[in-house]
C-alpha cells in the first residue's frame, strides 16, 4: 500500500508525533510532503484552474506534482494544527489550489485519514473542514484523529492506534463505500453544470471527455438501487434548475 502524508504543520512537533504513531500501524510505502518546504505562493485568485484548466494555474509546476502523488496514493494522510480556530495557512493555501478538483472530482477510489492537533479548541471543526474538502475531491472515506494537547507531552496512543488500524484495514480491503446523499448531490451539481451552454469550459471538457456525465457517481463506486435513483432524479432536477 502507498501512503502519502500531506503535512500542513510548519514544524515536526505535536501533529508530527501523531503521524509517526499512525505510521507504526500501517504497512507499506510512505511519502511525506511538507507543505512548509514546497513554497507554494498564495493563490492569486485568477480562476484559471477552475475556468480554463489546472495547467493554466501560475503555480501548476509546484502544485501538480503534489496532486499527482496524492492521486497515486492508496491512503492520503492530511494533517494540520489548529491555527486561530482553523486549518494552518499552509494547508488552506494548498486546498485553495485544489479548488478545481471540487468541480472535477478524481479521488473516488482513495481513502484518507485526517490528523488535527490543537492546544484546546477547534479540532472538531477543523477536522470536519478537512473531511469536507477531501470529500469534495471525491475521496471515498475519511477517518479522523484529533488531539487536544492541553499542554500534555503524549497523545492518547491507544485511541490513535485504534483509528489507524481501522484506516489500514479499510485501505487494504480495497472496498469502496456507498457515498453519502450530500456527496451524490455535489456530484450531480457539477455533472448538471457540464450541460450548461455558458458553463465553465474546463469543467465541461472534463465531464464529457472522461465520460463521467454517463455515470450516477464515481464509476468505481457501486450505488444501490435507491441511491442510483436518487442521483438520477437529482440530476434531472438540477439540470433544469441550473
Ligand atoms: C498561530 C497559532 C495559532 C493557534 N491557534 C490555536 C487555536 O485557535 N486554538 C487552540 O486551541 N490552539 C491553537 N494553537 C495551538 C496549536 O494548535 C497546537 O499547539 C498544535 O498542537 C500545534 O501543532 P504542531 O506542534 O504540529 O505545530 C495555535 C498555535 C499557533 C502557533
Amino acid at each position: 500500500m502507498k501512503y502519502v502524508v500531506i503535512n500542513g504543520s510548519p514544524r515536526k512537533k505535536n501533529t508530527w508525533k501523531v503521524v509517526k504513531q499512525v505510521e507504526q500501524n500501517l504497512d507499506g510505502e510512505f511519502e511525506e510532503i511538507h507543505l512548509a518546504k514546497e513554497n507554494i505562493p498564495i493563490c492569486h485568485g485568477c480562476h484559471n484552474c477552475i475556468m480554463e484548466g489546472e495547467d493554466k494555474c501560475p503555480h501548476f509546476d509546484i502544485v501538480n506534482p503534489i496532486v499527482e502523488k496524492l492521486k497515486n496514493a492508496d491512503g492520503i494522510i492530511m494533517t494540520s494544527p489548529v491555527y486561530a480556530m482553523n486549518v494552518s495557512a499552509l494547508l488552506k493555501n494548498f486546498i485553495d489550489h485544489t479548488a478545481y478538483i471540487f468541480h472535477r472530482q478524481e479521488f473516488f477510489t482513495q481513502k484518507a485519514l485526517v490528523i488535527v492537533t490543537t492546544a484546546g479548541a477547534g479540532h472538531k471543526k477543523v477536522s470536519k473542514y478537512m473531511d469536507e474538502s477531501l470529500r469534495h475531491w471525491g475521496v471515498n472515506k475519511v477517518f479522523k484523529i484529533t488531539w487536544a494537547t492541553g499542554g500534555e507531552e503524549l497523545p492518547d496512543i491507544k485511541s490513535i492506534d485504534k483509528t489507524a488500524i481501522k484506516f489500514k484495514k479499510d485501505v487494504e480491503s480495497g472496498k469502496l463505500h456507498s457515498p453519502k446523499l450530500g456527496d451524490i448531490i455535489f456530484f450531480d451539481v457539477w455533472k448538471a453544470m457540464a450541460f450548461k451552454e455558458d458553463g465553465i469550459p474546463a469543467d465541461i471538457r472534463f465531464w464529457h471527455e472522461t465520460g463521467l456525465v454517463n455515470h450516477d457517481f464515481g464509476p468505481e463506486v457501486k450505488l444501490g438501487m435507491v441511491k442510483k435513483l436518487f442521483s438520477k432524479v437529482m440530476f434531472k432536477i438540477l439540470k433544469k434548475v441550473i
